[in-house]
């Protein structure tokens, strides 16, 4: 059996604005990451997958496209982007894109068009619907960032839908110009010579064809986002949407070994559709379960037994613990936990996405309310669901602005940026970056973690156990959730040896009938 690139391989995901800033403006841009190549190389990943870059007026940090075939001048230049790709190339590493198909800027030169007048050649490639009878929007739906999710033009006359910011207008999906270039700009960059895309908000491509009004969510407390009031039953993961993937899978297909990822939140039955008839679908339907799992042994084995079980036969499985629009696993689970949860990621069957900052621990990083820079964080205030406190700078050393710029950047560094930093931690081989360099070192170096099969072990008594096999070897591993010692008994692993803790000791330390775990303590046997 022979595998892809991107099944056996390691994304890691790069927020641009947040990664290496080289003109000393604050943010990030495309230069500081082909700067910081060697460094992912050293770390161990195959892949990169880059937020959005493009021309954007930057209401939502370049999730509002304006061009999607040029590189914004905060970030660099066409020039700059492929140096970064074919440097990228020379090292072996691969390129994702973020592609933005659901919705682009309001200053895209296509809405631009569209809004012009309701005959407009490109009025259709837009949602636009009447006032309903009261003069009021056509339905009820409302935008991720809270509001109605339509907004009135006053000179058309017209509602347009736009499924987060007004700033953002949702594409019609439906109409096959509309499609067409998008399949363009598909090309463009598979031309240039990207190794695939992770796909915006894939589930949301196509609404209801009468725009029925969302139900109320049962569930509905009477707190938090406005989001949540209703259940999206008709303003997202409509039927229609993989007849639409699968014709961005064909465009992926006309190249050779391209990865197409989905953006999707939604349950697993429903997520696990996104493989498409024949897997024909995405790739790789992006399976966020573990963002909000509870973090017990119990639960996380539940969870993944469900995942390989829902999983369509054929279909590749994988894994993400933290993104830019979600807290970051330090935050959520604890510094200590972390590195179990860094064991978990890089040891389970299916690809796994690392997000920046994460190899090195960074958790929750108090952003202040005038420091606010998520439009959700400023239109919600209050809620707690600013994106802001992930989307830090990486910190490379202990220099004042940790190696990130050269004056204070957009968003604030961690308190201990002095000591939790690349440079500092790479010399310590007990810390969780020499944890994360030694699993990827080993994952790419054992068929049994990169592609072989998984097999409960274990879930009793706070301590996560399962064994990664495949034909000629056998690795297990043994986690231990809780923060005292436990012992795990496995008749599995006797004369087997530790080849690695999430404590950075015991290296080939026999196993007996059972093994003692530290507390927060994971092993990898061997
Ligand atoms: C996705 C992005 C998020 C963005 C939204 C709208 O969920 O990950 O950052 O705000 O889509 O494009
Ligand atoms: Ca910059």
């Amino acid at each position: 059996m022979s595998f892809a690139w991107w099944q056996k391989g390691v994304i890691y995901q790069i927020y641009p604005r947040s990664f290496q800033d080289t003109n000393g403006d604050g943010v990030g841009d495309l230069e500081g990451v082909r700067r910081r190549l060697d460094y992912l190389v050293w770390l161990g990943v195959d892949a990169i997958w880059l937020s959005p870059f493009y021309p954007s007026p930057m209401h939502d940090f370049g999730y509002d496209v304006a061009d999607y075939c040029n590189v914004d001048p905060l970030f660099g230049s066409l020039a700059a982007f492929d140096a970064l790709l074919s440097e990228a190339h020379q090292r072996g590493l691969k390129v994702i894109l973020d592609f933005v198909p659901n919705h682009t800027s309001n200053a895209h030169p296509w809405f631009l068009a569209s809004k012009r007048s309701q005959n407009d050649p490109k009025r259709d490639w837009y949602i636009w619907r009447d006032a309903a009878q009261d003069g009021g929007p056509p339905n009820n739906w409302v935008s991720h960032f809270g509001g109605s999710g339509w907004t009135w033009d006053e000179a058309t006359r017209q509602y347009y839908y736009h499924a987060f910011l007004p700033e953002q207008p949702d594409l019609n999906w439906r109409n096959p110009q509309v499609r067409a270039a998008m399949h363009e700009v598909l090309r463009f960059w598979l031309r240039r010579g990207v190794d695939g895309f992770r796909v915006d908000v894939i589930s949301h491509l196509i609404k209801d064809a009468a725009f029925r009004d969302n139900p109320v969510n049962p569930g509905w407390t009477g707190n938090g986002p406005d989001i949540i009031r209703f259940k999206q039953t008709f303003s997202s993961d409509q039927p229609e949407v993989h007849e639409v993937i699968a014709g961005l899978r064909q465009v992926v297909e006309e190249f050779e070994d391209r990865l197409l990822i989905g953006e999707i939140y939604l349950p697993l039955d429903r997520l696990v559709a996104y493989y498409g008839d024949n897997l024909k679908g995405a790739h790789l339907p992006f399976n966020f379960q573990l963002l909000d799992a509870d973090w017990n042994a119990a639960g996380i084995a539940r969870l993944i037994g469900n995942y390989e079980a829902a999983l369509p036969k054929g279909a590749w499985p994988n894994w993400v613990l933290s993104n830019h629009d979600r807290p970051r696993v330090a935050a959520r689970v604890g510094a200590e936990q972390s590195r179990v949860a860094t064991m978990l990621l890089l040891t389970l069957r299916g690809t796994p996405t690392l997000f920046y900052g994460d190899e090195i621990g960074i958790g929750h990083v108090e952003v202040p309310p005038e420091r606010f820079q998520d439009p959700w964080a400023k239109r919600e205030p209050g809620l707690g669901v600013g994106r802001d406190p992930s989307r830090t700078p990486m910190q490379w050393d202990a220099s004042v602005f940790a190696g990130f710029s050269t004056r204070e950047p957009w968003l604030p560094l961690t308190a201990d940026h002095e000591t939790r930093n690349v440079s500092t931690m790479s010399g310590d081989e007990t810390s969780i970056l020499a944890l994360a360099r030694k699993l990827l070192c080993f994952r790419r170096e054992h068929a049994a973690v990169n592609c072989g099969a998984w097999r409960l072990l274990s879930s009793d008594d706070d301590v996560l156990a399962y064994e990664r096999r495949s034909e000629n070897e056998r690795v297990c591993v043994a986690l231990n959730f809780s923060n005292t010692t436990k012992r795990w008994r496995s008749a599995m692993c006797e004369s087997a040896t530790i080849v690695l803790s999430t404590l950075g000791d015991r290296v080939n330390e026999p196993v007996g009938s059972d093994v003692l775990l530290r507390a927060n303590e994971g092993v990898l046997i061997q």
